[in-house]
């Protein structure tokens, strides 16, 4: 893995400076895009970016199941307003788990077909969560390789509160998401990551032993990821 960990604030610069410059070297972009509070300073400048949105192909690598279209908490919701709404992209080259398929199972095999039949992802642009998890894909004591539905903590529930209203109990206890297997056969991943409450979970994804523990440890075993910090992130390497 390459580690680079940049001056407060730099992060999610350089992080869309990356995304740009890969961009820019595809002639169709397939990209496996996350949700976030880390990711709106990144979507922020990304939007900036002389891109051309009409070659790029996207896939989100999660979605909560069982919102209701109309809940303002769905990542697709979060997509919209901090990237999708500001860029040319068609909507036909969006791909999203629909989390509110009445056959969650049949969804969860559409999309893993979608984003492989799109020849799979040639960037991988990952958060990370304070327990490790990639996408939806929690600790625990196996991981899965296939898009699959996911239960979500107690503890990431929380940490999504926000998106609902700040009640945790009101966030989905399920999740769409993409699976460990598809993750690691993205061409290249970047993780982006800021905050001390993520230094933990750095320096478990970065130095610590392949565990389903921590999901995100799984990384270290691809050949072209890219981490990046800001200081605080970067605490405990
Ligand atoms: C969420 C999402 C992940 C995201 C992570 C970090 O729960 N499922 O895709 O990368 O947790 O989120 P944040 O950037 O808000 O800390």
């Amino acid at each position: 893995m390459i580690v680079e960990v940049l001056e407060d604030g730099a992060a999610a610069a350089r992080a869309a400076a990356l995304m740009a410059e890969r961009i820019a070297g595809l002639r169709a972009p397939v990209l496996g895009l996350p949700t976030g509070r880390t990711m709106v300073p990144v979507y922020d400048r990304l939007v900036l970016a002389p891109i051309a949105w009409e070659r790029v192909r996207t896939f989100n690598v999660d979605e909560f199941a069982g919102a209701a279209l109309t809940a303002p908490g769905r990542f697709r919701a979060f997509m919209d307003e901090h990237l999708f709404s500001r860029v040319p992209i068609a909507p036909a080259a969006i791909g999203f788990p629909r989390g509110d398929a009445a056959d969650l199972d049949a969804e969860c095999r559409r999309y893993e077909a979608a984003v492989t039949g799109a020849g799979g992802l040639d960037l991988l642009v990952l958060g990370i969560g304070a327990n490790g998890h990639v996408g939806f894909n929690e600790p625990g004591e196996t991981l899965l390789a296939a898009t699959h539905l996911a239960t979500l903590s107690e503890a990431t529930r929380r940490a999504n509160a926000e998106l609902f209203g700040g009640d945790w109990e009101r966030v989905p206890s399920q999740a769409v998401t993409l699976g460990m297997g598809q993750l690691l056969k993205a061409r290249e991943v970047l993780v982006v990551a800021t905050g001390a409450s993520k230094a933990e979970a750095v320096r478990a994804m970065v130095r610590g032993p392949l565990t389903t523990w921590c999901p995100a440890s799984w990384l270290q075993t691809h050949g072209r990821a890219t981490v990046v910090l800001d200081a605080a992130a970067a605490g405990l390497l």
